[in-house]
């Protein structure tokens, strides 16, 4: 069973091939990182401008890479969503336009699903499951009772973790993308400056906002008492700060269910600070197995949306050549 997998749900265009659930034949990403470096931030219009212009290519590259033609795969996977409605269009049209050429099945999946199945790329996941999703625009505790079924125990109220950093960084001026330039810097910092908790209305749920007002306001302080600004160990102290909260959430939420397995996925899975946090749980949690997903697959890519797709083929996920993008998709809608 060889599954194609198409992603471009926000600024990276990605192709993969995958066999098996298992062997990558394929693992293409073109990242638009660059070009959105020179405004700061993703333009979503230039996202998926760029999104058209290589689409074509990274599926060539991809096909390629495997030494296949499009007659040898069985299912094409494609992130239906969350994302950029004009980023997950390129995606879902290229998809389509795969599927109806060939005849092959098509199976939408939530972006969301592929950081979770990262993870199966370490060690077969087992069940129930607990996954700690943190990226750009997600902060999640999921339970996955059994294989393809999802329930969000707690999520953001306001900003996600990724987010959280990416605004930090731009107030302490730091070069895009903003987390790992604070993470760096946060290597070089020293517990000097203390930022209050904040409260959120569900034990497992999480709010940073008012983090971020808090290092706003810290950095007015400094500068009312003229004393100078200690960049890094603010970087520190914001870090501590989030991942302490992260932690204290997975490790309630860990209390609070019974789990054989937990993972960690999204962007922000990148960050070694988090990594070492979550690993620091096998001293605690010393029955539950616990994957952090390897580097090359913690941000976005679609050699995890290959293997989700591929999991959602065996549950007899399938759409026909009506379904659009949808930038606000949730779980439920993709069983
Ligand atoms: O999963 P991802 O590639 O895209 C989304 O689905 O959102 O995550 C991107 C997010 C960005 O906010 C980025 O700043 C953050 O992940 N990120 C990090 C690190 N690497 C990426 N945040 C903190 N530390 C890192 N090392
Ligand atoms: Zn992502």
């Amino acid at each position: 069973m060889r599954l194609l997998a198409i992603e471009t749900s926000c600024d990276e265009t990605a192709v993969a091939i995958l066999e098996d659930g298992q062997r990558l034949l394929a693992n293409v990403v073109s990242s638009q990182m660059d070009v959105h470096a020179e405004t700061g931030g993703v333009i979503p219009e230039v996202a998926s401008r760029l999104h058209i212009e290589n689409i074509s290519v990274v599926l060539e590259e991809a096909l390629t890479q495997a030494q296949l033609t499009m007659a040898d795969i069985d299912a094409i996977g494609v992130t239906q969503g969350p994302g950029l409605i004009g980023s997950l269009h390129v995606g879902v049209l290229a998809a389509k336009t795969l599927a109806w050429a060939t005849g092959k099945p098509l199976v939408p999946v939530h972006h969301i699903a592929g950081h979770i199945y990262a993870n199966s790329f370490i060690e077969p996941l087992k069940y129930p499951l607990l996954a700690l999703v943190v990226s750009g625009g997600h902060t999640e505790l999921v339970l996955l009772k059994s294989e393809w079924s999802f329930e969000i125990l707690g999520s953001t109220q306001d900003d996600a973790v990724g987010e959280a950093y990416d605004k930090v960084a731009r107030v302490l001026d730091l070069p895009y993308p903003g987390g790992p330039s604070l993470e760096k810097l946060a290597k070089e910092g020293k517990a000097n400056y203390t930022l209050p908790r904040v409260k959120t209305d569900e034990p497992l749920n999480f709010s940073f906002s008012g983090l971020k007002s808090a290092v706003l306001q810290l950095i007015q302080r400094e500068a009312r008492a003229d004393r100078p600004l200690n960049r890094a160990d603010l970087a520190y102290a914001f870090q501590e700060a989030v991942l302490g909260e992260v932690l204290r959430k997975t490790r309630l939420a860990l209390e609070t269910v019974e789990v054989k397995h937990l993972v960690l996925g999204g962007g922000v899975s990148a960050n070694t600070r988090l990594r070492e946090l979550i690993l620091g749980l096998r001293h605690d949690f010393p029955d539950i197995t616990i994957t952090i997903p390897p580097l090359w697959c913690c941000t976005d890519n679609a050699a995890m949306i290959a293997a989700a797709a591929t999991v959602a083929y065996r549950h007899g996920v399938r759409s026909g050549l009506e379904i659009g993008a949808d930038p606000g998709l949730d779980y439920v809608s993709t069983k």
